[in-house]
């Protein structure tokens, strides 16, 4: 179901799903990539006459109002792009909500405040879930679901409100979805897939899924430990899931039955501490626990003799997939890796893909510009879990999946 499906929009109030969750510090947003990529659907309904309904999450304030996740400046920076005047309701189906709604006219739009102020947008009781979906659709004569980074929740204006609503897909979950299925449909070889990030245990799904779809998977950010500890490395005081090392055995084994290649770092770079005024050294792999830290280092980074041999495989390949930083990259001394793979991602001759909030985030901080890249998706878990083959809640509902 698309915008199209819902007939004219002109003087109906609807309702617009984005994901607007930026990462803000001291109030400031820090990358507005998710804003930028509302537009489309934005302007096509304000030039439709809509009477425009903007709702979002942002953060995670566990349904209680929390002033540092409110949708205020996100609503300031939309008004800015997008070259318009935009309300702001203080409340998401209160009062508030309700009088601007009601003061709309055509082509106006309003954002009310994060969704996840109130219990019932997260909620697992289904009835509760549903029970603040009917007050949203109280706001609203159509839905148009276009917050692709979220369609992985089953949560109430992502999944419940589109059975309330005519609804129908935005823009931006189109063109996610266009590129996504060309990864997991004939992706052209080699087709090389780069995860990082803290948590191996967010990502095991994915490497299950796609060890027997690519040629090479490169490993770096936190999750590299935990694939050093597998083999046996000591790993200092790095990020390690104990847990997970039996499972990461496991997926060594299948890929070399597979013949894929699982690269992981030769080299890293390990710090006294967690901080940009660290002490560090560059090691081998086999020797974190062998710089002047010890026991107490802490890899920060993949080393530069890892980072070129990634850029070079990645350089080779026509279809590419990054998910996760390769390093902390928020702090200048660990930001050579991310910075040096997002470089090779940049001269890919076929298909190069960035995945998640923070990859895309990582890429635009570190100065590079969307179109060096063939797409930066929105979604972090929605991406990785649309290619682990997994039924979205959001798309399910829309008859997208
Ligand atoms: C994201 O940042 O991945 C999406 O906005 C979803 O946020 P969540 O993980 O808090 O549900």
């Amino acid at each position: 179901r698309t915008i199209d499906s819902l007939g004219s929009l002109t003087g109906k109030r609807v309702i617009v799903r984005f994901d607007l969750n930026v990462p803000l510090k001291n109030g400031q947003i820090t990358d507005d990539g998710r804003v930028r990529a509302s537009l489309p659907t934005l302007n096509a309904l304000v030039t439709q006459g809509a009477r425009v309904v903007i709702v979002s999450h942002l953060g995670r304030p566990d349904g209680a109002v929390d002033p540092q996740y409110s949708l205020r400046p996100v609503a300031a920076r939309l008004s800015e792009l997008v070259n318009l005047p935009v309300a702001f309701a203080t409340d998401t189906v209160g009062d508030a909500a309700t009088r601007s709604v009601a003061a709309l006219q055509n082509g106006d739009i309003v954002v009310l405040e994060n969704l996840r102020f109130n219990a019932g947008e997260t909620s697992k009781a289904d009835a509760e879930r549903l029970a603040f979906a009917e007050k949203l659709a109280l706001l609203g004569d159509a839905l148009v679901s276009d917050g692709f980074g979220v369609v992985h929740r089953k949560q109430a204006s992502v999944f419940d409100l589109a059975s309330l609503l005519p609804s129908a897909a935005g823009l931006l979950i189109a063109a996610e979805l266009d590129v996504l299925d060309r990864l997991t449909e004939k992706p052209e070889a080699p087709y090389t897939v780069i995860l990082g990030g803290s948590k191996v245990s967010d990502k095991l799904g994915v490497i299950g899924h796609l060890l027997p779809r690519v040629n090479s998977l490169l490993i770096g950010g936190g999750m590299l430990f935990t694939f050093l500890a597998a083999q046996g490395h000591k790993v200092g005081a790095s990020l390690l899931e104990i847990d997970q090392i039996e499972t990461v055995r496991g997926y060594l084994a299948e890929a070399k039955r597979l013949g894929v290649k699982i690269v992981l770092p030769t080299d890293v770079v390990v710090a006294s501490k967690f901080g940009a005024d660290a002490e560090y050294e560059i090691t081998p792999a086999d020797g974190i626990e062998n710089t002047l830290f010890g026991a107490a280092g802490l890899g920060l980074d993949i080393g530069p003799d890892t980072a070129k041999a990634f850029a070079e495989i990645i350089r080779a390949s026509q279809t590419v997939f990054w998910n996760g930083p390769m390093g902390v990259f928020e702090l200048a001394p660990f930001a050579e890796g991310t910075r040096t793979v997002a470089a090779a991602l940049t001269e890919v001759t076929g298909l190069s893909v960035v995945g998640g909030g923070d990859s895309a985030a990582a890429v635009r901080i570190l100065g590079f510009n969307d179109d060096q890249f063939g797409h930066i998706s929105t979604g972090g878990g929605a991406s990785l879990e649309f290619l682990e083959g997994k039924r979205l809640p959001g798309l399910e509902v829309l008859g997208w999946q």
